[in-house]
């Protein structure tokens, strides 16, 4: 499949878990991907064929450095997966300031800054294509339902889902699509970090909260990083040239109970 081919696509956090997976997902549709991350991701860039650049997005001037690169080496830029993100499970009253700032700077800030600075280059290749370019930011079933001692996270990522309808809205005219994709349990190293705090909170072990987890699901199973790319992989292409300001859910109907 080269659905995607000819396009130039920016994953965050894309070193592991579902930023990996996705740009795994639009290498394989025909993207060039250009992966960032804190930590080391040059050797999956190496193995999709794709670019490699330190980043951290709660610095705008990176971001500048990050646009820069993508049109010096890529010619430019088509789809934007704000990936990236922290988890925190706390109780409100052991939640710092400096908590909930330093989450908020990744999982909010980050998200702004990467729209910010990624659509004067999207709106550039927009024409090209039937469905235009396209942002896709992920959310978490936390930013639609609440989630107890995750107060911060519930905040940050229901920030995310508002501020890309809104940017749909504002954006719309050119021709750049922007939709929220909200993941359900993801076994991931962020997803295990929860499977972990639950097996505390029962005094279970991770197995036995694993499977717990799998049974309060309405699917009956844990989700994979792969289902959570091959939604952003539709979202990105000219199949979803009609959707944007949408919120998709993928949570094997979690939050359909
Ligand atoms: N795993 C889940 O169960 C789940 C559920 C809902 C939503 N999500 C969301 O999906 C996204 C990816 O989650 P994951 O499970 O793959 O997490 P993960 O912890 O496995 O990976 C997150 C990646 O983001 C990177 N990162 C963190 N801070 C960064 C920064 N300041 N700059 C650049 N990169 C940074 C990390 O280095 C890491 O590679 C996150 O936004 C998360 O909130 C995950």
């Amino acid at each position: 499949m080269s659905e995607l081919a000819g396009r130039v696509a920016l994953v965050t956090g894309a070193s592991r878990g579902i930023g990996a997976a996705t740009a795994r997902a639009l290498a394989a549709a025909g993207a060039r991907v250009i992966l960032t991350d804190l930590a080391d991701a040059s050797a999956l860039a190496a193995e999709l064929g794709g670019l490699w650049r330190r980043q951290d997005v709660t610095r705008e001037d990176e971001w500048r450095e990050v646009m820069a690169f993508a049109r010096s080496e890529a010619g430019g830029l088509d789809i934007l997966v704000n990936n990236a993100g922290l988890f925190l499970q706390k109780p409100l009253l052991e939640t710092t300031l400096d908590d909930w700032r330093r989450l908020h700077a990744v999982n909010v800030e980050g998200v702004f800054l990467g729209c910010k600075h990624a659509v004067p280059l999207l709106a550039e290749r927009a024409p090209r294509w039937a469905g235009g370019a396209a942002i896709v930011n992920i959310s978490s079933v936390a930013g639609l339902v609440g989630a107890a001692g995750a107060v911060c996270y519930n905040a940050s990522k229901g920030a995310v889902r508002i501020m890309t309808k809104g940017l749909a809205l504002e954006l719309a005219r050119s021709r750049i699509r922007v939709n929220s994709v909200h993941p359900g349990l993801i076994d991931t190293t962020m997803g295990q970090e929860v499977m972990s705090r639950v097996a505390a909170a029962l005094r279970v072990d991770d197995e036995e909260a694993r499977s717990r987890l799998a049974r309060r699901t309405p699917l009956r199973t844990l989700g994979k990083p792969a289902y959570i790319a091959d939604a952003v992989a539709f979202l990105a292409s000219d199949r979803a040239a009609y959707v944007t300001g949408t919120e998709m859910v993928v949570d094997g109907g979690f939050t359909a109970q």
